[in-house]
């Protein structure tokens, strides 16, 4: 079950999301951007334990994004990930938001899920906040995707 994150959850999150980031597979985040988004943050746990974890950020307009979406290595392919992408996307819906994008090294994942590849320029400007403390912000690597919600 999807369940909102709690206070309690951001230590884990913030070790999972690092666990990947360390291994190049996203983007480093720090306790303290954790906490002040965390009110963003879905989670499913599994014997009490973080299972995966998923946000939603408001960006700009009708435009969101999900961010730092991870699953356990212990807990993928039991269909975790896809129930933190749908819920993210039944979150959306009823904000009025028109659009998801996300910034990703897994582009055949989100393509399961109807995002589609866009070019980074497209995005607002002010999506790139975050990317001023980024150390590939001149070597952005990450696949920008969208998903149109009907
Ligand atoms: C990508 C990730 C979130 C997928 O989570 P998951 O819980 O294993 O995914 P699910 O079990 O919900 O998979 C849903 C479907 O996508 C498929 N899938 C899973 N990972 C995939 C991948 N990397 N590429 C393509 N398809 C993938 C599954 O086979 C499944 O297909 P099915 O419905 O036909 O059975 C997880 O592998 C992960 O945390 N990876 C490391 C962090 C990361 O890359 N996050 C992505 C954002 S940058």
């Amino acid at each position: 079950m999807v369940q909102a994150a709690k206070i309690s959850d951001a230590e884990a999150i913030c070790d999972l999301v690092n666990y990947y980031a360390e291994r190049g597979r996203m983007l480093h985040r720090s306790l303290e951007s954790i906490y002040a988004s965390l009110r963003d943050f879905h989670v499913c746990r599994r014997d009490g334990l973080l299972a995966g974890c998923a946000a939603l950020t408001i960006s700009w307009g009708d435009l969101s994004e999900i961010r730092s979406l991870a699953v356990t290595p212990e807990q993928q392919k039991r269909g975790i990930g896809r129930k933190l992408v749908a819920h993210a996307v039944a979150e959306a819906k009823p904000l009025g938001l028109k659009r998801i994008f996300t910034l990703t090294y897994e582009p055949e994942f989100f393509a399961r899920f109807g995002f589609g590849v866009i070019d980074k320029e497209t995005l607002p400007t002010k999506v790139w906040r975050d990317c001023l403390h980024c150390p590939k912000a001149d070597a952005c690597d990450e696949v920008a995707m969208i998903l149109e919600i009907e």
